[in-house]
């Protein structure tokens, strides 16, 4: 995709900003509910942008007035659960959380349900001061099913994690800073900006060590991982692979040299 160019779906909106990709969702009739297509249209630019090495940061956003409010409900209210089981609909929300590269989810508004698992499945989270997590899904008679009872009970502990998904409790802006549930909350006229903001910062970096970097972490946090020792020796063995890459030759140069470095991506 050229640079700046802006492809509309119906959905989904892709764009791409220099190396920073950026997914808007586009249903503002349904407050964003994420929809089989807008998921599946999510899940093809996910494949596009992994193949793309011109990628290397991604942003996800809604709008100023909601992140997205669940996965959509009149798509689910009649399916069985074999029906649902056979749907790999909620398989989209892993591909986020899968993605190689580092991602970045701009909120505002409402981030429900759904609409909260997918900016948790995200790396950062860039919150308006308007913004509102929650996780309402046991008043419709369910719970979260894209990662929320499990990444919330990683990310606050048993008891808040109980309380949000056994009352739908919403948390403000400010609380989820609090909480670490987001990393920097914004005026709502600079939500968008700032991701993006933030995102070339990252996508300035180099992208094999981000790469990296991201997989350590996620590792680290991976309860299948073997051990703690294993993930120390994963990132013991990811620094020494760096070693043979031109972007540690060409950074541990420019510095010595004191100028700027010019990472490839090599
Ligand atoms: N799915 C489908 N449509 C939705 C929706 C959703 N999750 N959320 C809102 N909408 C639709 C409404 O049906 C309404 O459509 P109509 O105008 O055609 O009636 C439109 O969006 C506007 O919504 P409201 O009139 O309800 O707006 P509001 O400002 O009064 O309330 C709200 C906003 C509090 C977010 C409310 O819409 C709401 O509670 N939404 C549902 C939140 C929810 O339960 N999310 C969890 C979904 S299940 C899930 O996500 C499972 C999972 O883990 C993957």
């Amino acid at each position: 995709m050229p640079d700046s160019m802006t492809q509309l779906t119906q959905e989904l909106i892709v764009e791409q900003k220099g190396s920073v990709a950026l997914l808007t969702l586009n249903r503002p009739e349904a407050l964003n509910a994420l929809s089989h297509p807008l998921m599946d249209q999510m899940g093809e630019a996910l494949k596009n942008f992994e193949a793309n090495s011109a990628i290397r940061v991604v942003v996800i956003a809604g709008s100023e007035r909601v992140f997205a409010a669940g996965a959509d409900i009149s798509e689910m209210q009649g399916k069985t659960s074999a029906e649902m089981r056979a749907d790999p609909h909620l398989s989209r929300w892993d591909m986020v959380s899968n993605f190689p590269k580092p991602t970045i989810a701009a909120i505002s508004g409402y981030a429900l349900g759904g609409g909260l698992e997918l900016a948790l499945a995200c790396d950062l989270r860039v919150a308006s001061e308007t913004a509102v997590f929650a996780q309402p899904e046991i008043s419709i008679g369910v719970i979260p099913g894209a990662g929320g009872t499990v990444r919330l009970a990683r990310l606050l502990g048993r008891a808040l994690a109980l309380e949000m998904v056994l009352t739908g409790r919403r948390i403000s802006a400010h609380e989820a800073l609090s909480l670490g549930m987001v990393n920097r909350v914004v005026p709502v006229e600079l939500f968008l900006d700032e991701a993006i903001k933030w995102a070339h910062q990252i996508s300035a970096m180099p992208p094999l060590a981000a790469a990296a970097a991201k997989k350590s972490v996620l590792s680290a946090l991976n309860p299948d991982y073997p051990s703690y020792p294993a993930a120390l020796k994963l990132e013991r063995e990811l620094f020494y692979s760096l070693f043979d890459t031109e972007d540690q030759k060409e950074g541990m140069q420019a510095f010595t040299q004191k100028r700027k470095p010019e990472f490839k991506g090599k």
